[in-house]
């Protein structure tokens, strides 16, 4: 397959073959959690011990967990493609960095981060956040919360990826569900700028008629192929 320029969209069904829980599963609950208890500013300030303690339970269970062969396949691509590559990413799990992808962008923040309200930073964070430790920058307890977007706060890294949309001349999305905005969105970004669209996921996702290709089927089985044709067709 030929292509200079590619943007590849993740989400939580990449990394559901490596045992990391997606958030539309059919029961519609997370963990025991519904996703808007835990996963929105006013459920943390309405209950921050229950939404830190949920997080460090995701942190702790990264180490549970490894990249599978999507993610390899990924971090293949990345090393190897000549031409621009920016892989966006819904995820807040560390697999596609453990897969080798460098050209990575984690659009909702990242569990193995912490950001200090009170300074501003943010810090590299392996260990737990409901115990309320201090600031390694400003001294402060009580002010880390965990470094991910929550429903009603701004993705990160957005300039950037309009940017990068609106230059490729492929996007893929694989294992999104497509119901959650600004990142349902890009497919129709990209393909107004003219891209190829391809979708790889288990089942038709909420923006499926968008693409010019939809790949039906594991991430794990599929994803190693498409790297294969790129790398192949470079
Ligand atoms: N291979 C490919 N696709 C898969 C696999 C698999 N092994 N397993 C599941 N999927 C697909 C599902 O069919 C579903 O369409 O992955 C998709 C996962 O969808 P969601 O659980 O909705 O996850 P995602 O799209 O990443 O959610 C977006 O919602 O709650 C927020 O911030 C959170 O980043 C998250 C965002």
């Amino acid at each position: 397959m030929r292509a200079e320029r590619i943007l590849i969209l993740t989400g939580a069904g990449i990394s559901a073959e490596s045992g990391v829980p997606t958030f539309r599963g059919p029961d519609g609950l997370w963990e025991g959690h519904r996703v808007e208890d835990v996963a929105t500013p006013e459920a943390f300030a309405r209950d921050p011990v229950l939404v830190q303690r949920f997080y460090d339970a995701r942190r702790a269970h990264l180490g549970k967990v490894a990249p599978n062969p999507a993610h390899m396949a990924l971090g293949r691509l990345d090393a190897a493609w000549p031409g621009d590559l920016l892989i966006v990413t819904q995820n807040v799990d560390d697999l596609h960095e453990r897969g080798g992808a460098r050209r990575l962008l984690h659009m909702h923040g990242e569990l193995k981060s912490a950001w200090c309200t009170r300074c501003d930073r943010r810090h590299p964070w392996g260990g737990t956040l409901s115990d309320q430790p201090p600031c390694p920058g400003c001294g402060h307890r009580g002010a880390l919360r965990p470094d991910i977007v929550w429903f009603g706060e701004m993705p990160y890294g957005m300039h950037h990826i309009y940017n990068a949309l609106d230059r490729c001349d492929l996007f893929v999305a694989i294992g999104t569900s497509g119901h959650v905005y600004p990142a349902a969105g890009f497919v129709a970004e990209a393909r107004a700028a003219g891209a190829r669209c391809i979708e790889i996921n288990l089942d038709p996702s909420m923006v499926s008629d968008q693409f010019h290709e939809s790949r039906l089927g594991r991430a794990g089985d599929l994803v190693p192929k498409l790297v294969e044709e790129l790398l192949q067709g470079c």
